[in-house]
């Protein structure tokens, strides 16, 4: 038997670890005392690795209620601190949640974007892993762009600038990272219950006002169908919106990569020409209703379409792209590479650049991202374990895009690389991402399938959620 002290000297909880995995086992929900026990013990020592294996893998196994998993997230965000804002950004505070993909730069000009409409933008993103990007590797292939900032200088540049993108601090959900850690080596990281408190009580402890997930489904994303997908979306919305936070869940493909450039410095490129108001359309429209759905969820705009006609306006103006200048040079960029940086600064070159062909005339129906940032990986653009060095500069330019004819023999991808060089079998993979139809193919007109809220009515979402919160 343990027992534990609560700090603030509330009741003591008495239960065997034991007793608590075996009641997971055998398929029975857990009280919240004992999910709150096993947290508390988790981060105290307590709790034996072995323990922690078993009972991640009985949740694995038979899953937990939505109770449950409200349960876990609340206790998870209460083993650390919780960032604390200014009253009067009460209603401003917001921030988005990817599930990973190839090509996703939207954050990069979605968190200025979202500044210059008036939104406090407190974005905690992470590194690649695998086949997927992290948003903080893009933003490392500028010079001397820290991640690394605390809650005071988060503060001052949400005061200065309305966003900033940094890492973890490790005093936000520290079981979180012990629970991860531990997922990876126990074959437990595909489980739901265990995904949406870990990804829900690091954003709850951001102390949002609104909060938008992108969950991706496909060939290159976690969930590779959109049932899969649209069962994580309403688990997080569900724990997002009950613990107070306005939350909506878009379900977009990821099938082919987003954009035209795959690797660090090149999406940062891209992001950039999107920030100048250009730059492909599918990014752009992503960019668009992401921060459209969040103006209007954080009441500063009376729809998502307002909202979204307020993202395009700051993108033409200019005052978005001043915003991410003025972010990057408050983490740490010199201000003269800051404040001239566009789509045409150079960052970084590699000595290798080559393009491949089409291998026959047709209609481009699908470019497949998943072989591509494999491919690109190997190269250096990612990392396999967290330890790998990475190359920004390494990566790829889509010369033509899916619905477009092409014809055989002219260049339809272009990689950027340097040592090692690139295998007959990398380009083989590389062609083989590539799909032509004799026929003309389908070219959805975005990449939102769907769009998950919780319980009530679209249209009165967000100001329902904002009077729940108001209550509680
Ligand atoms: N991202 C997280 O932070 N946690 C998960 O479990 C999965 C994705």
């Amino acid at each position: 038997m343990s027992s534990i002290s609560v700090p603030g000297g509330e009741d003591v909880f008495q239960f065997r670890i034991a007793d608590v995995i075996a009641k997971k086992r055998d398929g029975l929900a857990l009280s919240e005392q004992e999910i709150r026990h096993v947290v508390k013990a988790t981060m105290t020592g307590q709790a034996q690795d072995s323990q922690l294996g078993a009972l991640l893998m009985a949740v694995r196994l038979q899953g937990m209620n939505p109770e449950e998993t409200l349960t876990l997230t609340r206790e998870m965000v209460a083993s650390g601190c919780v960032l604390k804002w200014p009253e009067e950004w009460s209603a401003l505070l917001v921030d988005k949640h990817s599930t990973g993909g190839v090509g996703d730069k939207v954050s990069l000009a979605l968190a200025p974007a979202l500044a210059a409409c008036g939104c406090k933008v407190p974005m905690i993103s992470g590194r690649g892993l695998g086949h997927t990007g992290g948003t903080l590797d893009k933003l490392e292939s500028v010079p001397s762009f820290s991640s690394q900032q605390n809650p005071e200088q988060m503060l001052e540049i949400l005061n200065s600038v309305g966003c900033c993108i940094v890492g973890q601090s490790k005093n936000l959900v520290p079981a979180d990272k012990i629970f991860y850690e531990m997922r990876d080596v126990t074959a437990t990281v595909d489980s739901l219950p265990l995904i949406t408190a870990s990804i829900m009580s690091k954003k709850v402890a951001e102390s949002l006002s609104a909060l938008i997930l992108d969950v991706k489904f496909g060939e290159a994303a976690q969930s590779s169908t959109i049932e899969e997908a649209k069962h994580l979306a309403h688990s997080l919305v569900n724990v997002g919106v009950s613990l107070g936070i306005p939350t909506i869940a878009l379900i977009t493909n990821m099938d082919t990569p987003i954009g035209r450039c795959v690797g660090n410095s090149l999406e940062v490129i891209e992001a950039l020409q999107c920030l100048e108001g250009q730059g492909p359309d599918d990014l752009r429209d992503l960019v668009l209703h992401t921060g459209g759905y969040l103006l209007w969820l954080c009441g500063r705009a009376g729809s998502e379409k307002q909202g979204a006609e307020k993202i395009a306006k700051v993108l033409s103006d200019g005052s978005a792209l001043q915003c991410f200048r003025k972010m990057l040079e408050a983490q740490g960029v010199k201000p003269d590479i800051a404040r001239s940086l566009s789509s045409s600064t150079k960052l970084g070159e590699t000595s290798h650049i080559e393009e491949l062909k089409v291998p026959k005339t047709g209609t481009v129906e699908l470019i497949r991202a998943r072989p591509i940032a494999e491919v690109l990986n190997a190269l250096g653009a990612g990392r396999n374990k967290a330890t790998d060095v990475i190359n920004h500069s390494v990566g790829a330019q889509l010369l033509v895009r899916v619905g477009q004819h092409v014809e055989e023999g002219s260049p339809w991808i272009r990689i950027h690389y340097e040592k090692p060089l690139l295998q007959d079998r990398q380009r083989q993979t590389l062609q083989n991402a590539l799909s032509i139809s004799a026929q003309p193919a389908f070219i959805p007109a975005s990449l939102i399938r769907d769009v998950i809220y919780a319980q009530c009515k679209k249209e009165e979402y967000g100001a329902s959620v904002r009077r729940e919160r108001e209550i509680s």
